[in-house]
């Protein structure tokens, strides 16, 4: 299935579902957030690795000589492939697991890791696939298996945030995860995070960008009811 050839049909070009999902505010969050990366670090090369219909891809390529969006699902790639095409964009109709092994070491300045659950698998490749100033934008959505106390065979402690203290999930177990299967030695800093009751996501890179990236520091982290959540739960410390 991998680097199939695509052509598009007479299918709708955005599904219902993608449609309801952009008026969902959480949603709008994590577009807001990659509208202010791509301004502020104005990535040249970019991976899109879980790029979707492209509403992403669109934003990253802003900026981008070379941007390489991959997506598994077929309706979701049809919506990709209504992108204006240029030799700038290289879109892939593959899981990306059998592509990334294949892309250069150190070769993106930006990379998207955008799932609807978890990107464990990923996280080596794109360890290996930044370049050195490279900012990494990360989601889960396992979240909501937190919330509901439900197995993460991955990050067994888990299980000690059902409920409400999920709102602690995220910087307590999920980033510091993430973090130690980043390492390179480097200087690889959080510079912003938001979390949700559906969604985490994580701006990670090295500690000199946090100073370009100072417009993060007025986004929410908690939002939802986390928001409130994490007023109780601050106010109790
Ligand atoms: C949350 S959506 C991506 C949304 C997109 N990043 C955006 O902001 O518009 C996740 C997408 O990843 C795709 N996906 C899941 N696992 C994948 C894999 N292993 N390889 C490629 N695409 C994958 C799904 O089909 C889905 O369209």
């Amino acid at each position: 299935m991998a680097n199939q050839p695509v052509r598009p049909s007479d299918q709708p070009r955005l599904s219902s579902f993608y449609q309801y999902a952009r008026r969902n505010p959480i949603e709008l969050e994590k577009i807001r957030i990659n509208r202010i990366v791509t301004d502020a670090v104005k990535p040249e090369r970019v991976l899109d690795a879980f790029a979707g219909d492209g509403t992403s891809t669109r934003i990253f390529a802003k900026h981008a000589k070379l941007i390489v969006a991959i997506e598994k699902n077929r309706t979701a790639i049809e919506a990709l492939l209504t992108l204006r095409r240029t030799r700038r964009l290289a879109i892939t109709f593959s899981d990306n697991l059998s592509l990334l092994p294949s892309l250069t070491s150190n070769s993106f300045d930006l990379i998207d890791l955008d799932p609807y659950g978890n990107c464990y698998p990923q996280l080596e490749h794109a360890r290996r696939l930044r370049s050195t100033a490279g900012v990494l934008l990360i989601s889960s959505g396992q979240v909501q298996r937190v919330v509901r106390g439900l197995d993460i065979p991955e990050l067994p402690a888990s299980r000690l945030y059902s409920g409400k203290r999920a709102v602690l999930w995220a910087e307590e177990v999920w980033i510091p995860f993430l973090l130690k299967s980043l390492m390179q030695g480097d200087d690889l800093d959080i510079v912003h995070f938001f979390t949700s009751p559906v969604l985490t996501r994580v701006v990670i890179g090295p500690k000199s960008i946090r100073r370009k990236l100072f417009r993060l520091k007025t986004r929410k982290r908690y939002l939802g009811w986390f928001e409130l959540a994490a007023v109780r739960g601050h106010d109790k410390s």
